[in-house]
């Protein structure tokens, strides 16, 4: 069985890669990244000498090497994490996200139909379906709520998951989808919330809170993501979206208490900047499909998650440290400068 995983220099896709090296010695995993600004190689450098591994720095966009790679690898299965995933910065520059995100996915669905892929499987996001008022606890994303983006980022994702579909209609290419909500775990880039506060923290520095920090996320340990998709490029039906959550939410405020808490700093390093512009409110997934059908649960609890997250970055301190030192800085300041 040999597997195309994109993206696998970044949080989710390496974590993933490192999941299937693990459980399945007789996969090869071929790992293709182009190492934006979010991929690092030396996230994976614990396997870069396994056999069963193979890694090509290449654009999902570069059509020509796509092919030259499929010609070379023919991949029964393709799971695609590549994408421009911030938020924060599809508001600032949404251009590369329409490439990556919906071109890149039609490159890589040609490719898969011209080389007789059994399996394309497409990582998407919650953030498809836009919003939850804070008022309706009783309400959650399922898979049959209608796409309803906010920001040029979740545009994209949507984008894609559309053109997934039309690529199996049309085509009859076998295909899945996942919907994850906000994952969290070790080799999450430090630009985004969990990792940024944690590193702030460890800084004496100010944490950035947006707006009032009452927006709700349902986050789920990135272990438990791999292991859904996992099951559903084994079990999935084809042609199907399921949705990947853990019925954790929690309040923006509250989880950087935690963080400061976990790391004995005050919380009078909370400092409340501009709100994000179009911030989604709350998300929150209802997970039953993908338990009903495969019989996936989370593992992990948050309790123990963040725990294990918070001593991840302690004790892994050269992987975020050497990031956030080079171009980082100028994103930060950009960012946060007079917000
Ligand atoms: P990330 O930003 O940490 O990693 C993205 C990786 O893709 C990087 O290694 C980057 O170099 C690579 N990449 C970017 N553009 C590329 C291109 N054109 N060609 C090849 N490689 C390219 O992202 P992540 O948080 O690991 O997210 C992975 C996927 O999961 C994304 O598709 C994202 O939309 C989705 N997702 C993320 C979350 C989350 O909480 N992080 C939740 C649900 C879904
Ligand atoms: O829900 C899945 C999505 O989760 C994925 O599709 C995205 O790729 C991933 O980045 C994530 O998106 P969010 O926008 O929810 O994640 P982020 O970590 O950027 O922000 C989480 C919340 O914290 C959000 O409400 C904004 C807020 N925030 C974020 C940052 C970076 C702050 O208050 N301060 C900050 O400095």
């Amino acid at each position: 069985m040999t597997i195309v995983v994109t993206g696998g220099a970044g949080f989710i896709g390496s974590n993933f890669i490192f999941h299937m090296l693990d459980k399945y010695p007789d996969y090869r995993i071929v790992c293709i990244d182009k190492l934006t600004y979010a991929g690092n190689l030396s996230t994976l450098k614990s396997i870069m000498d396994n056999p069963n591994f193979r890694f090509v720095k290449l654009d999902i966009c570069d059509r020509e090497g796509v092919y030259k790679l499929f010609e070379e690898e023919h991949p029964d299965i393709v799971v695609n994490f590549a994408a421009e995933s911030h938020v924060d910065r599809s508001i600032e520059d949404p251009g590369i996200f329409l490439e990556t995100n919906i071109k890149g996915t039609g490159v890589l669905m040609d490719a898969s139909c011209k080389y007789n892929v059994k399996r394309y499987h497409q990582v998407s996001t919650d953030e498809v379906y836009g919003d939850l008022p804070l008022d309706r606890p009783d309400l959650f994303f399922t898979e049959e709520t209608p796409i309803h983006t906010s920001s040029p980022y979740s545009s994209s994702k949507a984008g894609a998951d559309l053109l997934v579909m039309a690529y199996h209609r049309t085509y009859g290419l076998p295909v899945t989808i996942s919907r994850c909500s906000n994952n969290y775990g070790p080799y999450h880039f430090p630009e985004k919330l969990i990792p940024l506060m944690i590193a702030n923290c460890l800084y004496d520095k100010p944490l950035p809170v947006y707006g009032e920090g009452l927006n709700v996320r349902d986050w789920l340990y990135v272990e438990d993501h791999c292991k859904a998709i996992d099951l559903i490029i084994h079990k999935g039906t084809v042609g199907e979206v399921y949705n990947v959550g853990g019925h954790n939410e929690m309040r923006n405020i509250d989880i950087v208490k935690l963080i400061c808490k976990e790391l004995g700093k005050p919380e009078s390093l909370i400092t409340h900047v501009a709100d994000r512009k179009g911030h989604d409110m709350r998300y929150a997934i209802d997970p039953t499909k993908i338990h009903n059908e495969l019989g996936w649960l989370p593992e992990t609890k948050f309790e123990d998650g963040i725990k294990k997250t918070v001593k991840w970055y302690l004790e892994n301190r050269e992987w975020w440290e050497e990031i956030i030192s080079g171009e980082y800085q100028n994103y930060y300041k950009k960012m946060y400068e007079n917000r």
